[in-house]
């Protein structure tokens, strides 16, 4: 069965931009993430430059990652930086205390994880350490990575083989505080972020973009005192995390990533699709102190956390990944770009083989998810301008409850073609649209899908390419309005020119 809905594509104001940073990503030691991830063992026999997985980095080259959060999340708040930079053989090693209590031997430290942002062309976002370091170690880090001057840190850069500044700008100043990264207070937490930013120095060609360590889902609390007692000129963003349960609670099963009933994924849909309200609210209460919306609103860690994979590892939080978790994403993104005015920047969690991976591997193996492809389909969205959607979405009903079927985002990019991404999250109807575009040029029409038989599909080291984009082709020029048959459980990407 089908329904029909009435969309009307708004020019928007031209200095609206959805910023690319949207679409961030998230290496923390974790699991198989960096270690047995991007940074492998010398003989796998797969292609490296150093330790550094080539088929990775080319995959990630491809969806253009806009910037890449290290060293953590938890871990940041036990990091220590100094012990992974100069001669690997003599680094210190460190249990990894957060994450399996595997010992890790530092081979994988901040030039290693500069190489690769790199490779990737993308802004490195560090995490420093508050929760257990001091603030000269902070300091001495910001200093070797960006300073000039002959000083003793700059010198051992240079040392360890790296003259020119590296020019960070993004700088979390801590993770979590309240929970893994100190449990503190948020009056407190505010009092050892302001001493922490004092002595986060610009260097020159490099001012510093300070980002405060914010709340926890629905803690409103938490940006409410943040916002009051830190002038908004001591930070460049403010962080929101929000993870989506299949089962919406963090005591006992948290769902199963892959063969979940049709319920189950509802529920996935309905506790993800709160993510809008969770980001209205913030950005209301970040509205009371900065008007002129300076402060960046940062979800630097989001996406579907399941119950691991049976037999795996539980501190390495490996899951597999099906349309369900695309559906997700996309829909995600959309609230995202529809939020650009406040959200200029998101991570998902994680990269590679945690969470809501891009990537998994297995040993030489190695797989695209369902989600990479969305972050493939969403990219034509970074840096556009913003263009405002009004429709009236069909619900999805199951049971007693429903949720929007339809969600979607809009934008034009500098050559002046649009682009408009769809999420039909109904299982079973088809939505028709009928979209009108006031103020739009374009001749032709044409775009990508990703969908599958099952919201519970996913890809295999067999078969990697059970799910992957095609070709769509239901959308049509209709006099100066596009047509659109949106199937069921489906992510479209359409481009207007
Ligand atoms: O992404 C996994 C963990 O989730 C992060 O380390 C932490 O910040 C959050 O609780």
């Amino acid at each position: 069965s089908a329904q029909t809905v009435q969309m009307t594509v708004q020019p928007g104001d031209p200095k609206l931009i959805v910023s690319k940073h949207i679409q961030g990503q998230f290496a923390e030691h974790l699991g198989r993430n960096v270690y047995g991830g991007f940074w492998v063992d010398k003989d796998l026999n797969v292609p490296k430059k150093g330790r550094i997985r080539m088929d990775i980095v080319e995959a990630l080259q491809k969806i253009h990652v806009p910037n890449l959060r290290w060293p953590g999340g938890c871990f940041a708040d036990t990091y220590h930086w100094h012990d992974g930079v100069g001669p690997a053989a003599q680094r210190p090693k460190m249990l990894n205390l957060w994450w399996g209590n595997t010992l890790e031997d530092n081979s994988f430290g901040t030039h290693e994880f500069l190489e690769l942002c790199d490779m990737l062309g993308t802004e490195p976002y560090l995490a420093a350490n508050v929760g257990s370091g001091t603030v000269e170690e902070m300091s001495n880090w910001m200093e070797y990575l960006n300073s000039n001057e002959d000083t003793p840190m700059v010198q051992e850069r240079k040392k360890n083989g790296h003259a020119e500044p590296y020019k960070v700008s993004w700088w979390g100043i801590g993770n979590e505080s309240w929970g893994c990264g100190g449990n503190m207070t948020p009056e407190y937490y505010t009092d050892v972020y302001k001493r922490y930013a004092t002595f986060a120095h610009d260097y020159p060609g490099t001012k510093l973009k300070k980002i405060v360590s914010g709340a926890n889902g629905d803690d409103a609390n938490w940006t409410e005192v943040c916002m009051k007692k830190i002038p908004t000129n001591m930070m460049w963003g403010l962080t929101l995390h929000y993870y989506t349960l299949p089962t919406g609670s963090w005591t006992g099963s948290k769902g199963a990533a892959t063969g979940f009933d049709e319920q189950q994924y509802f529920n996935t849909l309905r506790n993800g699709l709160k993510m809008d309200d969770i980001v209205t609210r913030h950005a209301a209460i970040m509205d009371k102190y900065d008007k002129e919306k300076r402060v960046a609103l940062l979800v630097d860690e989001w996406g579907i956390w399941t119950d691991v994979e049976p037999g795996t590892n539980p501190g390495f939080l490996y899951q597999q990944n099906t349309l369900r978790d695309a559906l997700l994403a996309g829909t995600t993104l959309n609230i995202f770009n529809n939020h650009c005015d406040r959200v200029k920047g998101a991570n998902l969690a994680q990269a590679v083989n945690v969470l809501q991976a891009l990537v998994l591997t297995d040993k030489e193996k190695m797989l695209l998810t369902p989600t990479y492809h969305v972050f493939d389909l969403y990219q034509v969205h970074q840096d556009a301008q913003y263009m405002p959607l009004d429709f009236k979405s069909p619900d999805y009903v199951m049971g007693n409850e429903k949720i929007p079927a339809l969600n979607a985002s809009a934008s034009k990019d500098k050559n002046g073609a649009v682009h408009i991404s769809l999420v039909n999250l109904d299982t079973k109807k088809t939505i028709n649209l009928e979209t009108a575009l006031p103020g739009v040029n374009w001749k032709n029409v044409s775009g990508r899908i990703l969908t599958s038989n099952s919201v519970s599909d996913y890809n295999t080291f067999e078969k990697p390419n059970n799910l992957k984009l095609a070709e769509f082709k239901g959308a049509k020029k209709k006099g100066g309005n596009l047509t659109v048959a949106l199937p069921p459980k489906s992510v479209v990407v359409l481009e207007l020119k």
